[in-house]
């Protein structure tokens, strides 16, 4: 993806969140100048990866599948400095675009529609193999129980949350506008404990067009 097109969705989730009324902590518009002067202090930021992050799962076609999100907090298993057993994220899913199918072997997750357009959300089972199965699945919106076929779908309404037990396979879209969507978990470990259905990129190749507006949580260490 081009620098200037990541700024560009950038500038517009920032603005997305502040019209939901949604506020993101100091560092989410940091310089790289204010990431220099606070280094020693923002290692946490680093380790865990907080703030910015985007990705077109390697599709070249973020519009069409893609994501953009903030982590507000995460901790990291195993690891003593970290010892927060919980995460949060918010997350700009637009209109019609499609985070693929996956599941997480670890963490637990619930889904939020913190308003905007209404988030569809279609889910399997997963089997022993990674593949899915023909199950109904049995989910929690708000402490509601509710029961779909394989593959069906709910659709979130602003207000509405699901729980997303682990190794349950889940893929969501916007509908009827763009949605800000919150994440609250158990720790999040991206590079361990995602399994998409058809393998994915994580992290799309970068062309320094432009200088960055906001750092994301894989340029620190090329930045900073
Ligand atoms: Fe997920």
């Amino acid at each position: 993806m081009k620098r200037s097109v990541i700024n560009r969705y950038l500038r517009s989730a920032a603005e997305f969140f502040d019209s939901m009324d949604f506020k993101l902590p100091p560092f989410a518009f940091f310089s790289i100048a204010d990431w220099k002067k606070h280094k020693a202090d923002v290692t946490e930021v680093f380790d865990l990866s907080l703030g910015w992050d985007i990705t077109d799962f390697g599709t070249g076609d973020f519009e069409k599948t893609g994501l953009l999100l903030f982590t507000i907090r995460n901790g990291r298993l195993g690891d003593a400095s970290y010892p927060k057993p919980y995460a949060e994220k918010i997350m700009m899913v637009r209109e019609q675009q499609v985070t693929p199918m996956h599941f997480h072997t670890h963490k637990m997750e619930d889904i939020i529609n913190r308003g905007g357009g209404d988030l569809v959300i279609t889910m399997h089972h997963s089997d022993a193999n990674g593949g899915t199965t023909d199950a109904p699945v049995t989910v929690s919106v708000d402490g509601m129980r509710r029961t779909v076929k394989a593959g069906g779908t709910l659709r979130l309404k602003p207000g509405e949350s699901i729980t997303l037990p682990q190794k349950l396979y889940h893929t969501f879209h916007a509908e009827n506008g763009n949605a800000m969507v919150g994440e609250v978990s158990m720790v999040n470990d991206d590079s361990g404990d995602n399994r998409f259905l058809k393998p994915m990129g994580r992290f799309p190749a970068l062309d320094e067009d432009e200088a960055p507006v906001y750092l994301l949580c894989n340029d620190y260490n090329k930045f900073v």
